[in-house]
């Protein structure tokens, strides 16, 4: 009979890591304190745009406590007054010449207590001659903008790149065919992940040893380590980065920071740990922002309303250093995923990226690279054209939908996707809805003079990179990796390369092996973020980490059944072909009885093993993907508008997703509620803008309005299961899904409901007063 192995993939177990999360006592970065530990604070620019003349550091250097202050002249005098991005370009650490965003760093000191630090770091004082701000990709283009990187040479203007996609020729001739053009402009604003724990670190450069460990809240422990050697020219085997517990990453993690490298440089010179933690403005205000595109698109369609053609412009606003973490050879992200879930046969891509005196970013804030954005632009672009068709939105999808004997499908812009079924997605949506009846009630309370509406989003992405050869950061290929050790007694330790920061990992790939060798969960401990111990990985962002990682783990797990069946056929005094696999043990063909179990097998690669084989049961993989997941899903919002006041009530929200083979459906249930609150603090209420003079707005929480419980909706979620082929589980990344797939739902509910009175389009985010304006200019008043 069966035994029961507790933690297969498809149960819903608890997560092993809240154990100590929900007693308070997981280790954070500001958790740990080191002997004779010093504490750094940042002085930052409060201007966007000015010329440093001189930086008197005279009064600081002499207050209570002070051990040093740094200035970008002395970072200089060590050659690390400048530092490379995750895009090829460079960024100032400390500025010397012209500080060129509100927020920037200028100095830093480090003293004996945090509170030393900060009241020296205000007694610097900083001569500025104020500069003309640029706030915007049009403001940069414009005749006579300041040019931001004068330092550059040969830049002569504030345009970074131009980057294309598709086929032109192909995409105009389809275009001149069409019956009719439907275009939507729209800007997704510059938004920020704002995990829970800010960014920060501990450097402690040990003098005797040379040895630098650095404590780090990193998402890329192991791509930070390399990067660091690279700028600091230390040997990359005397750098540890140590990543810890992470209280939410959502891609604000992954660039290297200018803190993190004047830390390290002050641990260096002054020969004790240094930390450094951000504090929340600091945070909004100067590291990783997202989004910020401006985008155009238009979508041909047939009289029979098939679409023909897409062509989309977009102005991406990069900061005052072109920082994106995504892979080189992708200048604007993977936003070429645009066509979506539909069968276009040609599209034509174009994107221009600007310098403006904003902070750098453009990280991938729960998303694959851009490719939020490039949902929301086409889920939003395809219910403005059936509304202005007059087709219901429902109905124009399914007409347009890549179908399912259509996978693997090849898309316009040279995408492969594995597999799909979106027609299916769409039924169970509208089906949990009960979307005909809704849509009567809809027409119903239109004509009581009620303003409400749905809105549709089905949305495809990407996710999972690599394929390595196409797929690269800085030149490092975008596999990953998974260590396993089985111990005599049969229980397991897994490495890797990826790193949680409250995904589940500890649990979700403990599931991994328990399917495999079936060893139960509970006996399987997961580390991941010590790059002295954990295989080099890529690290944990853009959803990547089952696709990739956890495929590693499925193959290393398989490498040591091989082993494992020959250690079994030495107990069992039987032939290996001779043996069937059960998850758990081995048993000879016939004779289910005479079996031996993977612990078995795991004390017998210690204490009894056949004649020339290796000892021990453990293994390696780098798994390096054939391909990247499309995962999907069809999600549905329900709302109704106040005329008076402009206020937006989600009265439904539903949500189903494909991800291919859960692992933790629980798990995957707690990604989507996240990435769906995300969704609506994005959509309803998280701004970051800045004034004419580049002062950033939105740079605490009471102007950056994170969703709370309270005005979070209630979220009715749906699955459809649709593996992918090539994954070794057949299981898709989904930690993102919900945050790419659901800004459109909510904002096509909102322009549904607002349709009636001729509005097309509201930026998010969509507070009442947009709402209120859209509707009083069309006479709409209550
Ligand atoms: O890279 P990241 O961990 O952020 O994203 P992911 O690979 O989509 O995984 C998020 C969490 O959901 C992890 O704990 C996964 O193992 C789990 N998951 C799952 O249980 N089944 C899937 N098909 C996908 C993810």
């Amino acid at each position: 009979m069966a035994v029961l192995i507790h933690g297969r993939i498809g149960e819903s177990i608890k997560r092993k890591e809240d154990g100590r999360f929900l007693r308070g006592k997981g280790n954070y970065l500001d958790d740990f304190v080191l002997p004779d530990m010093l504490h750094m604070a940042i002085l930052r620019s409060p201007h966007a745009h000015a010329r440093i003349k001189s930086v008197d550091t005279t009064a600081a250097s002499a207050m209570p406590g002070v051990i040093a202050v740094v200035t970008g002249e002395l970072m200089a005098q060590h050659k690390l007054a400048w530092m490379p991005t995750l895009s090829g370009d460079t960024q100032a650490v400390l500025a010397t010449d012209k500080v060129r965003f509100q927020g920037q760093e200028v100095a830093a000191v480090v003293a004996e207590t945090k509170y030393q630090a900060e009241d020296a770091r205000d007694a610097i004082v900083v001569e500025y001659e104020i500069l003309p701000a640029v706030i915007s990709p049009d403001g940069a283009k414009a005749a006579g903008a300041a040019l931001i990187r004068d330092e550059k040479e040969g830049q002569k203007d504030n345009h970074i790149y131009h980057w294309e996609s598709g086929d032109k020729a192909k995409t105009q001739a389809a275009f001149a065919k069409a019956h009719k053009v439907v275009r939507l402009q729209t800007f997704y604003p510059r938004c920020h992940p704002a995990p829970l724990e800010t960014c920060g670190c501990i450097a402690d450069v040990n003098g005797a040893t040379g040895k630098a460990t650095i404590y780090m809240t990193s998402q890329a422990p192991h791509a930070i380590r390399t990067v660091f050697a690279l700028v600091t020219g230390l040997p990359e085997q005397q750098i540890r980065i140590i990543s810890p517990d992470i209280g939410g990453g959502f891609g604000n993690k992954v660039p290297v920071y200018p803190g993190y490298v004047v830390a390290t440089a002050a641990s260096l010179l002054i020969g004790r740990p240094v930390k450094w933690v951000e504090d929340r403005t600091e945070n909004l205000i100067s590291t990783g922002f997202a989004r910020d595109f401006h985008m155009t698109g238009d979508l041909a369609v047939d009289d029979k309303g098939k679409m023909l053609a897409l062509r989309v412009h977009l102005d991406s606003d990069n900061g005052a250093f072109f920082a994106d973490a995504q892979p080189s050879k992708f200048k604007a992200g993977l936003f070429h995923i645009v066509t979506g879930s539909y069968d276009i046969p040609t599209a034509h891509v174009t994107a221009d990226g600007y310098y403006t005196n904003k902070a750098p970013g453009g990280v991938a804030f729960r998303c694959s690279f851009r490719v939020t954005e490039a949902s929301y632009l086409i889920e939003r672009l395809v219910t403005n054209a059936a509304i202005e068709l007059g087709i219901d939105q429902a109905e124009f999808r399914k007409k347009n939908f890549i179908k399912p004997e259509q996978f693997p499908y090849h898309s316009a812009t040279g995408w492969v996707y594995d597999s799909g079924d979106y027609p299916k997605a769409m039924d169970v949506a509208l089906e949990k809805l009960g979307y005909t009846e809704l849509r009567k009630d809809v027409e119903a309370r239109r004509k009581k003079g009620e303003v409400t509406g749905i809105g549709i989003a089905s949305f495809t992405e990407v996710v999972g990179a690599g394929h390595g050869a196409e797929f690269d950061i800085l030149g490092l290929r975008m596999f990953d990796s998974a260590e396993l050790r089985i111990h005599p007694t049969g229980k397991a330790m897994l490495r890797m390369g990826t790193k949680s920061q409250g995904q589940g990992h500890e649990t979700t790939f403990a599931q991994i092996v328990t399917e495999e060798l079936g060893i139960p969960a509970a006996d399987v401990a997961v580390e991941e973020g010590d790059t002295d111990t954990a295989p080099y990985g890529l690290g944990t962002y853009a959803s990547r980490s089952t696709p990739v990682a956890g495929a590693a783990t499925a193959m290393v797990s398989r490498k040591i059944r091989e082993k494992a069946r020959k250690i079994a056929s030495h107990l069992l005094e039987a032939a290996e072909e001779d043996l069937e696999w059960e998850v758990g043990k081995f048993y000879v063909k016939g004779s289910p009885d005479r079996s031996k179990t993977i612990q078995d097998i795991a004390f017998a690669a210690y204490t009894n093993l056949p004649v020339g084989m290796e000892a021990g049961l453990e293994g390696v993989h780098y798994y390096d993907p054939p391909n990247m997941t499309y995962p999907f899903g069809t999600y549905a919002v329900v709302v109704d508008v106040d005329k008076g006041t402009g206020q937006v009530k989600v009265r439904r929200m539903v949500a189903v997703d494909d991800c291919g083979v859960r692992i933790n459906p629980m798990i995957v249930e707690g990604q989507i509620h996240g990435g769906l609150t995300e969704g609506f603090g994005i959509a309803f209420m998280e701004l970051i803008t800045f004034d004419s003079e580049g002062n950033c707005i939105g740079s605490n929480f009471m102007d950056y309005l994170l969703p709370t419980a309270w005005e979070t909706p209630k979220f009715e979620l749906g699955e459809t299961v649709t593996p992918s082929p090539h994954h070794p589980l057949g299981a898709k990344g989904v930690g993102e899904s919900a945050t790419v797939g659901s800004p459109a739902a909510y904002v096509n509910a909102v322009i549904d409901a607002l349709s009636p009175y001729g509005i097309t389009n509201i930026d998010m985010p969509i507070g009442p007063d947009k709402v209120w304006a859209a509707l009083r200019s069309k006479g709409v008043t209550e």
